[in-house]
């Protein structure tokens, strides 16, 4: 199956609708970054819901900032809310490649992020995985369904020693379409059986996994 065809048989619901929330009713004060409303608004205006929520953008950036002169990469763009987190982490030497197959959600990313560290790529994330396989990268945030449904092992073959693979939208909702739940269950069970990484299953934010490749 292409993968064009693959993203039309899932539905985009099934990533969740994500906005930014309290946390077990305590109002919690985050410093969020500058652009972030700008985009949450334009994202709206489109009826894009999938941007990553507080909790999974505050992971992100702390993940990121553990890295010096880092390589990233993110699969799904959507409209850069997660971009801006990580960017807060990144340090002036990192870089971040972020890959999204539908050009108008990226524009919004493209014209608000001003920021000589983000590469856009404009690509199916599968085509972009197929034409990096060479590469490593310190932290992956796979955000879409390549690199995490499907071209999995890719993705994870592209993270660097000591490097981190992330994924979200892990916990259950109404909205998932029939089947998806299995193929979040098949997933997690792939993440549990990688030797070479250690993991944790987090019931944070929306459900994430953050994978660590271990050093030899
Ligand atoms: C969950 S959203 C990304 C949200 C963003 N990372 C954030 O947290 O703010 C998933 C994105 O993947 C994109 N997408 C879907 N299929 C794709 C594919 N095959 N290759 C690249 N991007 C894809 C969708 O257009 C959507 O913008």
């Amino acid at each position: 199956m292409l993968a064009s065809q693959k993203k039309a048989a899932m539905s985009s619901t099934d990533f969740g609708s994500r906005t930014n929330s309290r946390r077990q009713g305590r109002m919690i004060l985050i410093m969020q970054p500058p652009e972030l409303n700008e985009i949450i608004q334009k994202a709206q205006q489109l009826r894009f819901t999938m941007n990553c929520d507080i909790e999974t953008g505050q992971l992100l950036r702390t993940l990121a900032s553990s890295k010096r002169a880092g390589t990233f990469l993110e699969l799904g763009t959507g409209a850069g809310a997660s971009i801006t987190w990580i960017l807060e982490g990144m340090d002036s030497q990192s870089r971040l490649v972020s890959v999204e197959m539908d050009d108008s959600i990226q524009s919004i990313a493209r014209s608000i992020i001003k920021d000589e560290r983000v590469e856009f790529v404009t690509e199916d994330g599968s085509i972009f995985i197929e034409q990096n396989k060479g590469k490593k990268f310190d932290l992956i945030f796979a955000d879409t369904w390549p690199g995490k449904f499907y071209h999995l092992e890719e993705a994870l073959e592209m993270v660097a020693e000591g490097g981190f693979y992330i994924i979200d939208d892990l916990n259950p909702v109404d909205s998932w379409s029939l089947g998806h739940g299995d193929k979040v269950q098949s997933l997690r069970m792939k993440m549990r059986g990688l030797h070479d990484f250690r993991i944790v299953e987090l019931n944070w934010s929306t459900g994430l996994i953050v994978a660590t490749r271990r050093t030899k």
